[in-house]
């Protein structure tokens, strides 16, 4: 059953220059949670279905166009030249809208905990009360530095005071105006037209439009969240901390609702993107980021951070770096492994300790255990990769490709110098620099033969304590130390 749109515009308000974040990255574009601010508004406002969604651009502009064309592309961006105030934005948007009629919602961009829910539900106060306007309003219990909501004897909103033109008496309200609206397209952008800049900022202010309407004896209200989480602002880097915190903890709720164990949820970091199968096990110090996508019965962490990584049914990922890497199922990853864009590692395979690897498949069941390098390489099923490894990909130019075939034994401390090819069930000798192919079932040695210089201790080190040793050995009448005599 599709769903009819319930407002006919969506303006989000994000030109503002954000100078209480201190930094060159346009407040709207800071990300909390795997979206940045902006990103997070567009998402919540995306399934009201509007036909138009109008983004005011201004400080940053390049950058926050940029930003909107990959994660937006259907959206118009206007631009507001001087940042004269909410008010002034919101009036440049809605001319870009004059020709659509209904609802129009208007959202500050810095609402990085706004709700679709929170919004549908002020869209219905506003139809059902049959208002002109209707604000979204959360009580607070500290309201520092955002506008108060005056309601008169009867309880009807008459006006949006900001905390710094407000009397000391309006600055004890702790009803507070969210920076979202819902109002008449035509009647909103009439008022804004009217809006002065006679306060503290002598800037034209969005929130003066509520006393203008009321004056003229039209209808306004205001829409208290249930949740007045939704409605936190973000203006300075403490707030994004606090922002990105309560964020985490409605990610990791519905986690562990929907059956995923949190060990420790104050370290473990999960974004709004990412997708973990029940019970599996996130222990603490785990980020899982972007497009990460975790089956069910998997174990990650400790200390794991795995981004745009897909992670199979029943994987073990222990203090593990990953980055756009498929993790099979019942794959072993680490302690101490760092999978690099490109790795593939199929069912029952495993990646242990000190290994990297880079654009790189491992069959099912093979196996790289320890202190490895394996870059541009495909490794065949039901292989062992020796200790101490290099997949030597790199000419200093281009970059080659080894193969590795199935069943394969490699020894440890190779170099497989790329590109080069290693057969089925071929063996390499431990310490081979491997620079022509291996032909399968061949065993493959390239290194130089140890030969033993017998007696060069007692003559080249006399007196020390390893020649001591040594003609100790040899009055027990072993040779193991001095080595047979030829
Ligand atoms: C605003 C509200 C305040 C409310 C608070 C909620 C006004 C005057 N005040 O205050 O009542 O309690 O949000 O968080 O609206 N912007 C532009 N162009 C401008 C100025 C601002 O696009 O010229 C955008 C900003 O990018 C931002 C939004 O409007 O997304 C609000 O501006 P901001 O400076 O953050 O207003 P607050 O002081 O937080
Ligand atoms: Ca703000």
């Amino acid at each position: 059953m599709a769903v009819p749109p319930s407002v006919t515009a969506v303006v989000v308000l994000a030109a503002g220059q954000g100078t209480r974040m201190r930094s060159r990255t346009p407040k709207v574009l800071h990300a909390i949670g795997g979206r940045s601010m902006l990103g997070h508004v567009l998402a919540a406002a995306a399934p009201l279905g509007a036909a138009r969604t109008v983004v005011v651009v201004g400080s940053g502009r390049d950058q926050v166009e940029a930003h909107l064309a990959g994660i937006a592309p259907d959206a118009r961006s206007v631009v507001q030249e001087q940042q004269n105030g909410s008010g002034h934005a919101a009036a440049i948007a809605l001319e870009a809208t004059a020709d659509l009629t209904g609802p129009v919602l208007i959202v500050n961009g810095d609402a990085p905990l706004l709700r679709t829910s929170t919004i549908q539900a002020l869209v219905e106060a506003h139809r059902s009360a049959g208002d002109l306007l209707t604000v979204l309003t959360a009580s607070v219990d500290d309201p520092t530095g955002l506008g108060r909501i005056v309601r008169d004897g009867a309880g009807r909103v008459t006006a949006i005071v900001e905390e710094r033109d407000a009397t000391p008496e309006q600055r004890t309200i702790t009803e507070v105006n969210a920076g979202v609206y819902v109002g008449d397209g035509a009647a909103v952008r009439a008022a804004l037209g009217r809006v002065g800049a006679a306060n503290d900022q002598g800037e034209q202010y969005l929130t003066d439009v509520l006393g203008l309407l009321v004056g003229d004896g039209e209808q306004v209200g205001g829409h208290r969240a249930d949740d007045a989480d939704d409605t936190l602002g973000c203006n300075d880097r403490r707030e994004l901390a606090a922002r990105r915190r309560t964020l985490n903890d409605r990610v990791l709720d519905d986690l562990m609702r929907a059956g995923v164990t949190v060990v420790d949820p104050q370290t473990t970091w999960v974004d709004v993107t990412v997708e973990v199968g029940a019970d599996t096990v996130l222990h603490p110090g785990t980020q899982l980021l972007g497009a990460t996508v975790v089956a069910g019965g998997a174990v990650v962490g400790p200390d794991s951070t795995l981004t745009d990584t897909e992670v199979g049914e029943g994987a073990r990922v222990v203090r593990t770096h990953a980055e756009l890497a498929v993790v099979g199922p019942d794959v072993q990853v680490g302690p101490f492994a760092y999978l690099r864009p490109g790795t593939r590692l199929a069912r029952g395979s495993k990646v242990g300790t000190f290994v990297e690897t880079k654009n790189a498949s491992l069959g099912e069941g093979s196996k790289i255990p320890h202190l490895s390098y394996v870059g541009d390489a495909t490794i065949g099923e039901g292989t062992n990769i020796g200790a101490a490894t290099v997949f030597v990909n790199y000419d200093g130019v281009a970059k080659h490709h080894t193969t590795i075939g199935d069943h394969a034994r490699t020894g440890a401390d190779n170099m497989f110098v790329a590109p080069v090819t290693v057969g089925d069930g071929a063996y390499t000798a431990a310490g081979s620099v491997i620079t022509t192919d291996v032909p399968p079932g061949a065993m493959g040695v390239a290194r130089a033969t140890q030969r033993n210089v017998t007696g060069w201790v007692g003559r080249r080190r006399p007196g020390t304590a390893a020649a001591a040793a040594a003609e100790a050995a040899a009055g027990r009448g072993t040779d193991e130390q001095q080595g047979s005599p030829a």
